[in-house]
């Protein structure tokens, strides 16, 4: 039998600005089960959850100070199983997001860790001495800015983080720390979690020596700067924690999946194998050009032609700027934003869609005042940070906080998002929503049909059209109108004004279209 994973849409729910059912300006787990009608028409498969685990929230879960359990703000163990209960019941598998890496420094390993030198997690973590000039053991920089080291002041040593200071990164050579996640992992399967989104999938092991980045020449800059292609982590031992938790995924039934985040295509291969991971995402971050596009498709199947699964496409997730805004903001945005939908899960594979997406929302401004993201703060402002795409989904067209709240959602709405609402767009045919309906009403259809490699056909410059089985897309990047020789019958269109006449297919200007070449019925 196919597994239920191969060629499923996931969304991704985004916890803290989903739904909020108590009123608190906080989306939470009950919150999620009250919406899941709403997911069950948009017509996804399954749902990644980001992470509800108790946290100091100083980068919004990505921080776990218990990873076996609910943060209150988003409610308990019994409204986990609540809503796995209602989704399965629905049809919709939830995987979890797992947070490997490292913990919050607020989790008890770490807590335990700095309270004595001689505690025995003080090894769960990496403490060093630093240089002798006062410097920090090594130069690697955190990914939000700054080194990625900070001083323990009881001792003077030195701790860890490729994220912010209060995230140390677990010290993965110390056997006990894959031991606890192997419990972790069996934790939440036993309690019928589809599976898992792993954070930062290639970072747990270190290079052992801790060696500096060299420094090389930054033709950009004229200065010297530490080696960015100097391999830190992506360790071969990595493998064998993915065979572990195969080998115990594997001992549940139905299938449980494995996610990792790893965007490079290249590395996608060495972890995407029949006893590693089953998936990891293609992020399509490229700019709106047909040749962009096309270069990016064939890079990530042909990274992962002989891999067990091919790539998981994704337009967008909680920490890129949104596609609308990406693809140049407003209508226009819009519009090439309903294009690419048609383009992405025209593809083979599995997608991952971004909550707020399908309602075609754009990165939203977010005041300073007003900003909560730690990679804007470390960066003392000079990165936008991740605000923009976080900011609670509007529900209702009317009311306060479109529909969100009635207090103050945690990162404020901005002005007239109401206009985006779900319940406004679930009754206009054209509106986003309904296209993102239709789109996925449409793969669901055909989906059994069509086989997983593309054929990629001609067409003039600025445009990108393929096959696959009965299903052709064509997509024009264009901004003016663009014609195609296809043969089928149309059966979806991204903007009016598609049209086929015998094999001839116009495409209004940024827009795109499916044809099925089988007669309805
Ligand atoms: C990737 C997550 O998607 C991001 O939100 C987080 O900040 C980092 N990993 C660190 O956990």
């Amino acid at each position: 039998m196919r597994s239920w994973w191969r060629d499923a849409v996931f969304y991704e729910v985004y916890v803290r600005s989903f739904a909020d059912s108590n009123g608190d300006g906080i989306g939470d787990l009950p919150g999620i089960t009250s919406r899941l009608d709403y997911l069950k028409r948009l017509g996804v498969d399954g749902l990644w959850l980001t992470p509800f685990y108790p946290s100091p929230q100083k980068d919004h879960g990505y921080d776990v100070a218990d990873y076996v359990d609910v943060n209150p703000e988003y409610g308990t163990l019994a409204d986990f199983n609540e809503l796995l209960a209602n989704a399965h019941q629905a049809g919709i598998k939830v995987i979890v997001d797992l947070v490997p890496n490292h913990t919050s420094d607020q989790h008890r390993w770490f807590l335990a860790a700095l309270d004595s030198a001689t505690d025995p997690h003080r090894a769960w973590y990496h403490f060093a001495a630093g240089k002798p000039d006062d410097a920090p053991p090594n130069n690697w920089q955190s990914a939000f800015g700054g080194a990625a080291w900070s001083r323990d002041q009881s001792t003077e040593q030195w701790y860890l983080h490729l994220f912010a200071p209060e995230q140390p990164d677990l010290n993965w050579w110390q056997p006990d720390v894959p031991a606890e996640f192997e419990r972790i992992v069996e934790f939440w399967l036993a309690r019928g979690a589809d599976g898992f989104r792993i954070d930062v999938a290639s970072a747990l092991f270190k290079r052992k020596d801790l060696a500096d980045r060299p420094l090389v020449h930054d033709p950009g800059t004229g200065i010297m700067k530490p080696d960015p292609h100097f391999a830190i982590v992506d360790q071969p031992e990595v493998h064998d924690v993915y065979r572990r938790w195969r080998q115990i995924a594997n001992q549940h039934e139905p299938e449980r999946v494995l996610v990792g985040e790893i965007f490079d295509p290249l590395r996608q291969a060495r972890y995407i194998r029949p006893d590693q991971l089953h998936m990891a995402f293609a992020l399509m971050r490229v700019k709106w050009d047909a040749v962009a596009w096309r270069r990016a498709i064939v890079a990530a199947q042909r990274a992962l032609a002989g891999a067990d699964s091919g790539p998981s496409w994704t337009l967008s997730n909680h920490d890129v700027v949104r596609q609308v805004t990406r693809f140049g903001g407003g209508a226009l945005g819009a519009e090439r934003a309903r294009a690419a939908i048609l383009l992405l899960l025209g593809l083979p594979g599995q997608a991952f869609l971004y909550q707020g997406e399908e309602l075609g929302l754009p990165e939203a401004e977010v005041p300073p005042a007003a900003r909560q993201d730690p990679w804007y703060f470390h960066t003392q402002g000079r990165e936008a940070g991740r605000d923009g795409c976080r900011v609670p989904l509007p529900w209702r067209a009317t009311g306060v906080n479109a529909g969100f709240s009635e207090a103050d959602p945690w990162l404020p709405m901005p002005a007239g998002w109401s206009r985006f609402a779900a319940d406004r767009q679930s009754a206009v045919p054209g509106s986003m929503l309904a296209h993102y309906r239709r789109v996925l009403a449409e793969r669901r259809r055909l989906g059994r049909w069509l086989p997983p490699s593309i054929s990629w056909l001609k067409g003039p410059a600025g445009t990108l059209a393929f096959s696959r089985g009965r299903l052709a897309v064509a997509c024009n990047f264009l901004s003016r109108p663009a014609s195609l020789e296809l043969g089928g019958r149309l059966v979806l269109s991204s903007r009016e004004g598609t049209r086929l006449e015998g094999r001839r297919l116009t495409l209004p200007a940024n827009s795109a279209a499916w044809l099925d070449a089988l007669p309805a019925g």
